[in-house]
């Protein structure tokens, strides 16, 4: 078990077509036995970032250490870091065993441990049934999970696991999550996790490091990330259905605070509901832009006026689309609501439930009535 810690790392691919700056200034920490996912949308720099790591590709600017001592000019075998890759990369000559205990033949490991490892890390991974078979003859779920067992069943100071399950079905994927969180935890693994899908990230990461165009946006716990979104780009990515955002101008009064949204409506809350030093803060900004959780926004009650476009039940939860003048907004309910398309519905919205956000810089001011 070691620290991870990236300082100032930049990645800028260069080609005659142009330099492409993949990872910008990039700082993390990952503790001893911490898991933390990389979470971002395809592009934004999480496969560049975890081959710097794993020294398939050089750092442009920067330096990455492991349990103190720095790493990034080490070869890759050097580093004591195990990887999955997005791609898999089985060595197609061996068979899925084969592949999977490649890296256990140079450990001093007795055989039969050896074995009796790749066993156990098939049945969990449930492809004890093809150690037998080749890479080619195996769907390409099968080659993901050989290629994310190959990975865990080494002795690592640092796992890298690259969208490890994007290939499988829904239902495995669920089942699988649960057994390698549990898996990670018993033998105290430091990983980062690479996805785009926040539930896996939700589900696996005790924190979460959010990136955006190679800029880490917010690297914070999953409740964290949800209740106070530094910005509005993790504010609107982070939850579903999205953050409902409206553009808002403030009138900040001695007794009361009042939002006028863009369509006319007006949210106006006591001043008893908004901390003082979020009052002053208002008192001196004229546009705010408001963002609203589809589970906070009250279906029924309130001073937002709009049409119901449509109700999904979803088995546990109702979502229902509303036309706020000529916007579509969401609102989320834990029970079954069934509306008639077209009809009117009131909306409305605690003021523990605002999340305020600078309409010029994106970054958040307050949550629930109290400064960020
Ligand atoms: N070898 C490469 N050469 C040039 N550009 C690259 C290379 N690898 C990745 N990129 C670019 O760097 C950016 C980040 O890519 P990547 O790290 O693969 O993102 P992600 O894993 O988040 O989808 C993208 O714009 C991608 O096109
Ligand atoms: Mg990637």
């Amino acid at each position: 078990m070691a620290e991870l810690a990236i300082t100032k790392v930049d990645k800028i691919y260069r080609s005659r077509k142009g330099d492409v700056h993949a990872v910008k200034a990039l700082d993390l920490t990952v503790k001893p036995g911490e898991i933390v996912a990389l979470l971002g949308s395809s592009g934004c720099g999480k496969t560049s970032t975890l081959r710097m790591i794993a020294g398939f590709e050089e750092v442009t600017n920067g330096a990455i250490t492991l349990g103190g001592r720095p790493i990034h000019t080490l070869p890759p075998a050097a580093r004591g870091v195990a990887m999955a890759f997005e791609a898999y990369s089985l060595y197609p000559p061996l068979t899925i065993g084969e592949n999977m205990s490649f890296a256990l033949k140079a450990s001093k490991l007795p055989p039969a441990e050896q074995e009796a490892r790749v066993k156990a890390m098939a049945e969990m991974l449930e492809i004890a049934d093809i150690l037998n078979r080749y890479p080619s003859s195996v769907s390409g779920g099968q080659q993901q999970r050989a290629s994310l067992g190959r990975a865990l069943v080494r002795d690592a100071g640092l796992y890298l696991l690259d969208e490890p399950m994007g290939q499988l079905e829904p239902q495995l994927r669920a089942v699988l999550r649960g057994r390698i969180k549990h898996y990670l935890r018993e033998h105290k693994c430091t990983t980062i996790l690479v996805t785009h899908d926040q539930t896996e990230a939700n589900a696996l990461a005790d924190r979460i490091a959010v990136m955006e165009g190679g800029v880490l946006q917010q690297f914070a716990t999953p409740a964290e990330l949800k209740a106070a979104p530094a910005n509005l780009f993790t504010g609107t990515f982070i939850g579903e259905p999205p953050m409902n955002v409206f553009a808002a101008s403030v009138l900040a009064a001695a007794d009361q605070v009042s939002f006028q949204l863009e369509g006319g409506t007006t949210l106006t809350y006591p001043a008893s509901d908004i901390d003082a030093a979020l009052r002053a803060r208002l008192a001196g900004m004229q546009k705010v832009d408001i963002g609203i959780r589809p589970h906070a926004l009250q279906l029924g009650d309130g001073p937002v006026r709009g049409k119901v476009m449509a109700c999904q039940w979803l088995g546990d939860q109702t979502h229902v689309a509303v036309d706020v003048a000529g916007r579509t907004v969401v609102s989320a309910s834990q029970e079954r609501v069934s509306r008639a398309p077209g009809s009117d519905v009131a909306l409305g919205v605690a003021a523990r439930d605002l999340h305020l956000f600078d309409p010029a810089s994106g970054a958040a001011i307050a949550h629930g009535g109290r400064l960020a």
